[in-house]
């Protein structure tokens, strides 16, 4: 196959920060995606319906011209109450709530300390139909890095699924051979988005022959029986597994630093990574589905009308993107990809 035309997809995870970075970087996004499932944690969190309005407010002011529409999402938060969520439910800006344990990620140091005294806000999540979104790893200290996401699902999600049968899940960017197991495993009400670098990398790609700062994020990149794991999910035809970059820029000296920050930025060069993934696994056919279906039918969206068309043609992704007189490295600067994707 050297040509393909599919509906244009959604990004369900991504990062769009704010200010000067959200200029640059939704532009990137827009070109590939015609949606996509913007993530709360902010600097100062994004915690209701009228922080998400005026967040949706900047992001539409920097996409004039562009034809992209954010799905806006809440920092889980003690706050949350009926109110609110009958809000949320009942808003057309804002989909699903993000819930991170305390310090697990980038700006989640206002997570959730005890997961138990959440369980009323879960209740009112499922009674109201509000996805809830989960950055699955444990905050334990005691808990090995490499650990923490199956023991996240061991202690908590699994009793949240078992509490709350009819809550709809999303196990976000998931990174572990164990995660695979449990979405499949469990109820048509838990699913999964799937990361670039969690299909392409295992954790040789990030400590091995030199440290990659630019290959770190959370999830950590995990062993190469966990990557082969989520590569035969992405590529299964389940609809329980679906597009989400978790495209999160950082500036270059952030991340090549002594204490430095995780994300990965995919939203340069995002369909033509999980094109060539696709080609590899001989499962080119499914692509369309996980890409612009299967997300889309989980926060109940019709599908987009335009499409992208993305052909077997060299392309070069560039060294750097310039915000002002910083840089954002992005994913495989540099090197060369066998796809490359146009808008028709
Ligand atoms: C994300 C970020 O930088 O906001 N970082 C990451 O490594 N994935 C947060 C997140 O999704 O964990
Ligand atoms: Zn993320």
């Amino acid at each position: 196959m050297t040509e393909l035309i599919i509906t244009k997809p959604d990004d369900m995870h991504l990062h769009l920060r704010e200010g000067d970075i959200l200029k640059h970087v939704v532009k990137d996004t827009q070109k590939q995606f015609a949606r996509a499932i913007v993530m709360p944690n902010l600097k100062d969190p994004i915690k209701s319906v009228h922080q998400a309005e005026i967040y949706y407010q900047e992001i539409k002011k920097n996409t004039k011209d562009l034809n992209f529409e954010p799905l806006m999402t809440l920092f889980f938060n003690n706050a949350l109450n009926i109110d609110e969520i009958r809000k949320v439910s009942e808003s057309s800006l804002v989909h699903a709530i993000k819930l991170y344990p305390s310090g697990v990620t980038t700006n989640s140091a206002d997570g959730v300390d005890a997961i138990e005294n959440c369980f009323n806000i879960f209740e009112l999540m499922e009674k109201f139909d509000v996805p809830l979104l989960v950055h699955a790893e444990s905050n334990d200290k005691n808990v090995d890095i490499f650990d923490r996401e199956k023991v996240f699902i061991d202690r908590n999600l699994s009793q949240i699924h078992g509490e709350f049968p009819n809550l709809r899940i999303v196990v976000e960017h998931i990174s572990s051979k164990e995660a695979v197991e449990f979405v499949f495993d469990s109820g048509d009400k838990v699913f999964a988005t799937i990361t670039p670098q969690h299909l392409l990398f295992d954790r040789n790609d990030l400590l091995s022959h030199g440290i990659k700062p630019h290959h770190y994020c959370l999830p950590i990149l995990k062993r190469s029986e966990d990557r082969l794991a989520i590569v035969k999910a992405a590529t299964s035809g389940s609809p329980k597994f679906f597009l989400g970059t978790d495209s999160a820029p950082h500036f270059k000296h952030e991340k090549e630093s002594s204490c430095g920050c995780a994300g990965i930025y995919s939203a340069l060069s995002a369909m033509e990574l999980y094109a060539s993934i696709f080609e590899t696994e001989n499962a080119l056919e499914k692509l369309e589905n996980f890409s612009s279906k299967y997300g889309s039918d989980f926060y109940k969206l019709p599908s987009n009308k335009s499409k992208i068309k993305l052909t077997k043609k060299e392309f070069k992704i560039p060294a750097r993107i310039q915000v002002g007189n910083k840089e954002i490295i992005p994913l495989f600067a540099e090197e060369t990809l066998s796809w490359q994707l146009s808008e028709i």
